[in-house]
């Protein structure tokens, strides 16, 4: 495996960033908003997304396991789910929506701990093989189904430190 042709560049998903973290700004304005990243894909995302919003937000991160061998990926919490949203504004921030059943577990989670509303952004978005419907408030960039790493994005753990998102090759 290697990295292939690049899907978005650097200076594509800064411009993009830059634009959510504005279209969010102006959104919970006067609102109690906290966001949740899901580690580890959402590291690069969630540290320059929260620093284009212009609102006093707090930043939670969670970890989720799923385990392997089950289809569509079953998911369980690597995090306890403790936290108080009772009330507040919740946005997850997500690096990739693929079948949805990520986002859905955490949606589930979140609605029953008292969220007032619980929204998800995504860098990106591949809605070809969505299993569990759901709807996503912000998408960075919609993409066809390929296989894609960098800026947080990993193949077996490696390649999230890049700065684009590329195609992995074989
Ligand atoms: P979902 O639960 O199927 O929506 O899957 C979401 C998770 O699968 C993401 O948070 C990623 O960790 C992983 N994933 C899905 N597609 C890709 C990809 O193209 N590259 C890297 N990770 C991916
Ligand atoms: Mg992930």
């Amino acid at each position: 495996m290697h990295i292939g042709k690049t899907l978005i560049s650097e200076r594509r998903i800064r411009r993009r960033v830059r634009e959510l973290g504005a279209q969010i700004t102006s959104s919970y304005l006067n609102q109690d908003l906290t966001l949740i990243g899901v580690l580890n894909g959402s590291v690069c995302f969630m540290a320059d997304l929260m620093r284009e919003i212009s609102l006093p937000v707090e930043v939670i991160f969670i970890r989720l396991s799923s385990y392997e061998g089950t289809w569509p990926g079953e998911i369980s919490a690597g995090t306890d789910f403790n936290f108080d949203v009772a009330g507040r504004h919740v946005l997850i921030v997500e690096d990739i929506v693929d079948t949805g059943s990520t986002v859905k577990f955490i949606e589930t989670k979140l609605s029953d701990l008292g969220a007032t509303t619980v929204e998800i952004c995504t860098l990106l978005d591949k809605p070809s093989l969505r299993v569990h419907q759901t709807r996503i408030r912000y998408i960075g960039f919609q993409i066809p189904d390929e296989f894609v790493v960098g800026y947080g994005l990993d193949y077996d753990g490696l390649y999230r430190n890049l700065r684009h998102v590329a195609i992995l090759e074989e």
